[in-house]
This record gives C-alpha cells, sequence and structure tokens, in this order.
C-alpha cells in the first residue's frame, strides 16, 4: 500500500500499461451505453460521428492527457502544480474530481444492476424464456428489468457488492490491484464477445441489425447527434476529466504514448462494435424497438442467448464480463480521486480508497435509483441519473478536454511536449507529434467550443 513520501508506483511492462487503460477505457460505455445511444440517435450515422469524434479529439486529449500525467508524475491537481503552471490550471484537475463523483453516482447504479442480472442467470431466472412464444419473451424480459429498477433491495445490495470490489482492488494498490485485474480479465472479455456475436450473427435477421449499424444515412446527421458522439468519444475513452493524467503517471518512461493511445482507442472502438453487433441483430430479430433507450441491453441479451443450446451458461458469461468491464472503468474513476486526496490532502491511501466508495454509494444509491428515498425527485423535468449523466458527459468532460486542448497546444512548451512524446527522440515521430500538436491546438478546441455552446444553450438548434 503506497503511503505519502514512498517512490510512486508504475505499471511493471507495455503489456500491463495498454491492459490497464483498456481496462479503464471499456466498460459499460461500449456495451451499454453506445448501442443504446446508436440507437437513439440513428445507427450508422451516429456511428459515423463517433468515429470522426475519437480520431479528431478523443486521441489528441488522450494524448494531451497523458503527457500532463508521465511528465509531472502526479495526480489530476498537483500535476499542475509539479509543471510549475499558474493555479488556474489545476481547475482541469478539480473539474475531473467533481465529474469522476458525477459519473460514479449513476455507473455504480447500472453496475449495480449489471451484476444482480449476473444473479439472476446463475439462478435460472431466465430459463422459461426458452418456451415462451417470442411477443411473450419479449414482455417477460421488459418486466423483468422495469420491476428491476423499480425495486431498492436487489440493485442497491449489488451496487455495494460492485463497490466493495472497487475498494478491494484499489486497496491491493497500482501493481497488485489495478494491473494484475484488468491483465486477467480483459483478455477474457474479448473473447466472450465474440462468442456471443457468433451466435448474434446466425440470428435469421442478423443483416438488419447489421445494415442498421453499419449504414450511414447522412440525412441523420445532426447537431444533436454530433453532441451526443462527442460525449460519448469522451466518455468511452475515459478522456476529459484527468483519468489519463492520473494513468499516464504510472506509465513507464520507455512507453511509447502516441502509440498505446491508439492501440487503445482502436481497441475500444472495436469492442464497442462487436457489443452493438452482439446487440441489434438480436432487436430486429425480436421485433424490438433500437431506441429504447437505457434499458436496451436488459432486455435484448437474455433474449439473444435463451434459444441456444448451453444459452444460459452464455448469458451468465456475457452478463459477468460486463459486470467485469463496468468495474474495471470504476477502478479508474475512483482512482482519479484517491491519488488526489492521497497526494493533495495526506489522507493514507487506505483511508482515501475507504472514504471514496463510502460516500459514492450513499449519494449514489440515494438519489440515482428512481426506488430510493430521493430517486423519484425530478428538476426540471429530469431526474438524478439523467441530471448526473447529461452534466458529466455532455458538459464536464468537453469542458475538461477544451482545456487540456488548450494547456497542451498553447501554454505548454512545444519542446517539453515533443521531448516527452518522443521519449526524450529516442522515437522517431516527430511527424505524428506535430500532427497531434496540430489538432490539439486548430481542430480539438474549435470543435470542443462549437458542441459546447451549443449543449449548454447558447447556440440554439
Ligand atoms: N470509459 C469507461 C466506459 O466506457 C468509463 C470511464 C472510466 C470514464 N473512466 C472514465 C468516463 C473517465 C469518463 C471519464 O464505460
Amino acid at each position: 500500500m503506497e503511503k505519502q513520501g514512498k517512490k510512486r508506483e508504475t505499471f511493471s511492462s507495455g503489456l500491463a500499461i495498454f491492459f490497464a487503460t483498456l481496462g479503464s477505457a471499456v466498460g459499460l460505455g461500449n456495451i451499454w451505453k453506445f448501442p443504446y445511444l446508436a440507437g437513439k440517435n440513428g445507427g450508422g450515422a451516429f456511428v459515423f460521428l463517433y468515429l470522426i469524434c475519437v480520431l479528431l479529439l478523443g486521441i489528441p486529449i488522450a494524448i494531451g492527457e497523458l503527457y500532463i500525467g508521465r511528465k509531472s508524475r502526479k495526480n489530476a491537481v498537483g500535476a499542475f502544480k509539479a509543471l510549475k503552471e499558474k493555479p488556474f490550471w489545476s481547475s482541469i484537475g478539480y473539474l475531473g474530481i467533481v465529474a469522476a463523483f458525477l459519473i460514479m453516482f449513476f455507473y455504480s447504479t447500472v453496475a449495480g444492476y449489471v451484476y444482480s442480472y449476473v444473479f439472476k442467470a446463475l439462478t435460472g431466472s431466465f430459463a422459461n424464456l426458452k418456451n415462451q412464444p417470442t411477443i411473450v419473451a419479449v414482455k417477460t424480459v421488459g418486466n423483468q428489468f422495469d420491476a428491476t429498477v423499480g425495486s431498492l433491495m436487489p440493485p442497491v445490495f449489488w451496487q455495494f457488492v460492485a463497490l466493495l470490489l472497487v475498494t478491494i482492488v484499489l486497496l491491493a494498490g497500482v501493481k497488485k490491484g489495478i494491473e494484475k485485474v484488468t491483465k486477467t480479465l480483459m483478455p477474457i472479455l474479448f473473447i466472450l464477445i465474440i462468442i456471443c456475436d457468433i451466435r448474434a450473427l446466425t440470428l435469421p435477421k442478423a443483416s438488419a441489425g447489421l445494415s442498421f449499424l453499419f449504414d450511414v444515412h447522412f440525412s441523420e446527421i445532426n447537431i444533436k447527434a454530433l453532441v451526443t458522439a462527442l460525449g460519448l468519444a469522451f466518455f468511452k475513452l475515459s478522456v476529459g476529466m484527468g483519468t489519463m493524467i492520473t494513468y499516464g503517471s504510472y506509465f513507464t518512461k520507455d512507453n511509447n504514448l502516441l502509440g498505446t493511445s491508439v492501440k487503445v482507442a482502436l481497441s475500444d472502438t472495436l469492442i464497442s462494435l462487436l457489443a452493438g453487433i452482439a446487440i441489434f441483430p438480436a432487436v430486429f430479430q425480436y421485433g424490438m424497438e433500437p431506441a429504447g433507450g437505457p434499458g436496451l441491453l436488459f432486455k435484448t441479451i437474455p433474449l439473444v442467448f435463451s434459444q441456444m443450446p448451453f444459452g444460459n451458461i452464455l448469458l451468465l458469461l456475457f452478463f459477468m464480463l460486463t459486470a467485469i468491464a463496468a468495474t474495471t472503468a470504476m477502478i479508474s474513476l475512483v482512482e482519479v480521486i484517491v491519488v488526489f486526496l492521497n497526494e493533495e490532502k495526506g489522507l493514507t491511501r487506505t483511508a482515501a480508497v475507504l472514504a471514496t466508495t463510502s460516500s459514492i454509494f450513499i449519494v449514489g444509491a440515494l438519489t440515482v435509483n428512481p426506488a430510493s428515498l430521493f430517486g423519484s425527485i425530478k428538476l426540471m423535468g429530469k431526474s438524478f441519473f439523467d441530471i448526473f449523466d447529461s452534466i458529466s458527459s455532455n458538459m464536464l468532460l468537453p469542458l475538461g478536454g477544451l482545456l487540456i486542448a488548450i494547456y497542451v497546444g498553447y501554454v505548454a512548451k512545444k519542446e517539453d511536449v515533443t521531448l516527452e512524446l518522443s521519449n526524450n527522440g529516442t522515437l522517431n515521430n516527430i511527424a505524428l507529434i506535430n500532427i497531434i500538436l496540430f489538432m490539439l491546438r486548430y481542430v480539438s478546441p474549435f470543435l470542443l467550443i462549437l458542441v459546447f455552446l451549443t449543449s449548454v444553450g447558447v447556440i440554439k438548434i
């Protein structure tokens, strides 16, 4: 366990760095959010916008964050002090801490639903779907989901379990906790998704699902879809709030930051697409509504597996792996707050972990679940769930991203950035670094300002 003043930990190898970073990126964003947002915003056209946002904004800003983290070897707030910047820039870190809390409030709730589905699959709650006519089966899974969301006890209990696991891993530290868990679990997750895809693709109406996901109808492209795609790109790649600063601070000196970012972004995008391929064929097969919203994952996956041999086991594995993905992502969100409290506020790592996860549990459990004490309160027609989600994804992450782009593009010395990203000149990548700097200066900020003004309502659409 790391105490203040002790030497800071780093990940132990390039592979460990890749899996830990991918573990942060891959999460409910891929398996739950990406498919339902694509479903709501026109399918292929949205996927197209999303890919553009990853390329023009996600990757450059992730690289910018990793630069800040590895050069300073500090938490998201302390990093800017260590780099001797004006106090203003530490606000990136503070915004990040706020965003990490807001995201965790709803993220841990949805993770609780996923864990409760693992338990349901384990106890055979979906076994009878097999013998039901399709219309009835579709209704049954819908009712199951509504009952889960509408009740207090299983979801809050499972939210607690999920946060407990996060706590245990974080108490074990960077190498023995984060690194070990992600390196073991990420490869398994990948294999499982492929198996689910094979099943989904053999459904008779698979091609309707695939065209929904991959056919781009340019008429569906609009500014609202763009704002959503942008928020999702940040959320997916865990950028805009200091997660990559924090993880970057654990990267080894010889790691190629550009290479790692591109590999992680591509693998993460691949997993999102694979999750879409697992879900949309089933949506069309069973005549469900692709724009069905946050319940999509929970209502389709049990059906996908219900009619096949070993379906129950696959169903169990699918939700287990979603739970794993959610957990490794939560680990990275909570780590941002933990190292901040440890390095800036003098808490021991243990105290920081316990304080953070318990406050997330208390606030999350009381506000986000519709059945909980404050869960039915609506502010301006929005539930806490929607408020936390939209403030973090559509405002705080893009704002954090904007500040990071401006900082790395204009404030940091170009020489410092070039030296750090080329590992003091040992990597022959000056041309690439210049492209990234160009994006951070001239492309990302303007796109972000446009989108940000739109999402806070200054530009009307
Ligand atoms: N990227 C994760 C997902 O897709 C969620 C996540 C982890 C995240 N760390 C983050 C989102 C930091 C925003 C910022 O599920």
